[in-house]
């Protein structure tokens, strides 16, 4: 039995608004399905932001997987880019909750969305990218820019989905002890200052929810969304 079923579409807006939609009309079967495309033209990324993307050079993927709403899901999804894109250049981190970091620029975003049976986890990977736009240049790698290397964006999503999936599968979507300390040591937040909503403190760790714990002067917090800037990166 294969780990998972493959649409590979030539173009879409975004593949997490086609999974969403295959979803809400009950055309997908398999308990995995990974939503591969050459080229998405309407991309979506964390916080009502845009993704940017170009044909050939950013891999576009997502991954649907039989779990609701389980906070895990994003930071294992982390994990499993991690440990395939770790075989092309090592020294990678992740930066809370889901991006994946090399010198300190990012290479990679997820977007983990959720309906109430199934999680649409969406991931972008800057690959062959030489240039960014102005907004985000002074921010964003790719593992061209890193190794000098082409890389074949289908082959690398179907790599990203089968460790995807048999991560998911192993800890039916929870943060288990290993992946909790695993992940922890490669969150690039950890001792570091960082900024969030209106405040700033300490990172210091995270927690079993996925929520990463801050110590600012005034008490310790759990933050379990949105932005959180890093001192030194971004
Ligand atoms: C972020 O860092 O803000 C998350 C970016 C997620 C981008 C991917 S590309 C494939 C999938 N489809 C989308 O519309 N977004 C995600």
């Amino acid at each position: 039995m294969s780990l998972f079923h493959i649409i590979h579409l030539k173009e879409t807006e975004s593949t997490n608004d086609y999974a969403k939609a295959l979803l809400q009309k009950g055309e997908l079967s398999a308990p995995f399905t990974l939503i591969y495309t050459d080229n998405q033209t309407k991309g979506r990324g964390r916080l009502g932001r845009s993704w940017e993307s170009k044909e050939g050079d950013t891999l576009c993927m997502s991954l649907v997987a039989p779990y609701p709403r389980k906070p895990a899901i994003t930071l294992l999804s982390a994990l499993a880019v991690y440990n395939i894109l770790k075989k092309h250049y090592c020294s990678l981190k992740i930066k809370w909750p889901n991006d994946i970091v090399a010198e300190n620029k990012k290479l990679c975003g997820i977007l983990t969305e959720s309906t109430d049976r199934s999680a649409v986890i969406g991931i972008g990977i800057n690959l062959n990218s030489t240039n960014f736009s102005q907004d985000i240049s002074h921010k964003a790698t790719s593992l061209k820019l890193l190794t000098g290397k082409n890389y074949d964006s289908f082959k690398l999503s179907k790599k990203v989905a089968k460790e995807l999936s048999k991560l998911l599968r192993k800890t039916e979507g929870e943060f288990t002890d290993s992946a909790l300390k695993k992940y922890s040591k490669l969150c690039v937040n950890i001792g570091k200052n960082v900024e969030f909503r209106d405040k700033s403190g300490t990172a210091i760790g995270i927690d079993k929810d996925g929520s990463l714990i801050v110590k600012t002067k005034e008490s310790t917090e759990k933050i379990s969304s949105g932005e959180v800037f890093v001192s030194g990166i971004y």
